[in-house]
């Protein structure tokens, strides 16, 4: 299936979850499941240029991820920062360009220096619009917009009154471009704070394969379950 004549799948989100049962089943520590899911991260990259999908974005880390035992955290930075690195040319050479959002206040300088340089390499690119979450959650996300609009408008009651929802989604750091399909591995089936607003209408796809073992096959069973659905976006049909 070619989706240069589909254009209706345009966004697809990821809750890549299930990396430490994964390790666990195997008897490794939760790291070996994070960095085996790294391939997995390639893979999907490489099916949505493939299929002309338009964004891709990966929750990699949320708010509530900071209360993880100190050293996972440690390791799961230290591996957003060697994968950064390892990863740069190829996301040129493939033409994508790559964002993270998320808040960036307790990121390490070198994380976020990296970061930086990643974006501003990739800027131009436009293949696919790569976007990794990282320290995010959909509810501050939106809690952040709010504040943003307050402070703009500064009281102006008459300003306030007419905001539109376009000029709100101008103000998300995961962008206003709606989810078509999301996509959580693990059984689990709950949204866990991610994107709650570009959710809105998004198709939901929850598998029990755990996300190291998410390859580009389980990514198509998602994209077909996505084209047996009828989206009606409170119309009839
Ligand atoms: C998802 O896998 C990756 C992150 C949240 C960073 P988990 O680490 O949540 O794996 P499980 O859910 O414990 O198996
Ligand atoms: C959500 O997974 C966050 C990421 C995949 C990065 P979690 O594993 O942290 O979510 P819960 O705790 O099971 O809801
Ligand atoms: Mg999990």
């Amino acid at each position: 299936m070619s989706f240069g004549e589909e254009p209706n799948l345009r966004h697809i989100a990821v809750i890549m979850d299930g990396n430490g049962r994964w390790a666990k089943s195997r008897f490794k520590p939760r790291i070996f499941g994070h960095r085996s899911s790294v391939s997995r991260v390639d893979s999907t990259i490489e099916y949505c240029t493939e299929n002309d999908v338009q964004a891709l974005t990966l929750f990699a880390f949320g708010r509530d991820n900071w209360s993880r035992p100190k050293d996972e955290v440690d390791d799961l930075m230290e591996l957003f920062l060697k994968t950064l690195e390892n990863k740069a040319e190829k996301l040129h050479k493939n033409n994508v360009k790559l964002t993270v959002v998320g808040d960036r206040k307790r990121l390490s300088s070198e994380l976020l220096a990296k970061i930086e340089e990643v974006e501003k390499l990739t800027a131009q690119n436009s293949a696919l619009d790569l976007r990794l979450a990282v320290d995010y959650a959909g509810r501050w996300e939106i809690l952040e917009a709010v504040k943003s609009l307050c402070l703009e408008l500064s009281g102006d009651e008459e300003r306030i009154r007419d905001i539109e929802m376009q000029d709100f989604e101008k103000k998300l750091v995961a962008g206003s471009l709606p989810v078509d399909l999301l996509i959580r591995t693990s059984g689990e089936v709950r949204l866990s704070d991610f994107m709650l607003w570009q959710l809105a209408y998004a198709e939901m796809y929850f598998t029990k394969v755990m996300w190291p073992d998410f390859t580009k096959k389980e990514m198509q069973k998602a994209v077909d379950y996505y084209y047996t659905r009828q989206r009606r976006f409170g119309k009839t049909s």
